[in-house]
């Protein structure tokens, strides 16, 4: 695959927001290639280097993770399970999100890869912290190609199960599960609580100055696009 024009790093940084609803489009090994070539340029853990990648795009497969999808979702959402409706009275942004989450529910199989992120079992004592850098990587690669990605955690409703179907052995658990393709919406912007109050100075609890004086929405506008993009979806 040819090096196509990337966006900055930091446009990247502040646009790279969960994208569920994607396409059925195959997307070219050679991009999957290079998303997981990039991912696996992470830290971890005495760089052991310990995560697997299953890649999934076998139909039969993917219409049983989307049933366990489905599983989680009335497990852990039972009232919007029971009645979708209810969604459309929430507030715009948590609407918008889990409509999106209600809609890859139904449409797991529909989409071409589903990444399963597995890690050795006991091997670090912060295990997720030798994962997630590459996990990270891997949606900041799809944001830079183009692709929509999110994690999708919800067919792991059946950890065991899961894991037999794929022959994941015991030595092994799963992290997370990351459904990938053409995104049907946009990337960007991505809204969070601002760092004066998640980060504070010298210790627990003492504000940071410099961060209070700072703008509610932090200095995203600096690195996004003349025009705003919506987040729909
Ligand atoms: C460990 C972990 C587990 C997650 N599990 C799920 C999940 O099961 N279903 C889902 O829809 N999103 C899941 N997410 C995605 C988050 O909901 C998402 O990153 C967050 O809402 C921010 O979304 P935004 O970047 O679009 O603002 C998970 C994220 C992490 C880091």
């Amino acid at each position: 695959m040819e090096p196509s024009p990337q966006i900055g790093l930091f446009t990247a940084l502040y646009t790279t927001r969960a994208l569920r609803r994607l396409k059925p489009d195959p997307v070219p090994e050679a991009v999957l290639f290079q998303l997981l070539d990039a991912a696996i340029r992470a830290p971890s853990g005495r760089n052991a280097q310990d995560w697997r990648f299953v890649l999934v795009t076998d139909a039969a497969v993917k219409r049983q993770l989307q049933a366990w999808a489905a599983e989680g979702w009335a497990r852990y959402q039972p009232r919007y399970a029971a009645e979708p409706a209810l969604l459309e009275q929430l507030p715009r942004t948590p609407r918008l999100a889990l409509k999106a989450v209600a809609w890859l529910v139904q449409h797991l199989a529909e989409v071409p890869v589903i990444i399963v992120v597995c890690g050795e079992r006991g091997r670090h004592h912060t295990p997720g912290g030798s994962i997630f850098p590459a996990v990270q990587n891997l949606l900041l690669a799809a944001r830079g190609l183009g692709l929509g990605a999110s994690i999708f955690n919800l067919p792991l409703v059946r950890p065991e199960e899961l894991a037999a179907l794929l022959a994941i052995p015991a030595s092994y658990e799963i992290y997370c599960l990351v459904p990938l393709g053409y995104p049907r919406d946009r990337h960007g912007p991505v809204r969070r609580k601002p760092v004066k109050h998640v980060a504070f100075w010298e210790r627990w609890g003492q504000p940071w100055a410099f961060a209070l004086a700072q703008p509610e929405e932090g200095w995203q506008a600096r690195w996004l696009p003349a025009t705003p993009q919506d987040s729909e979806g």
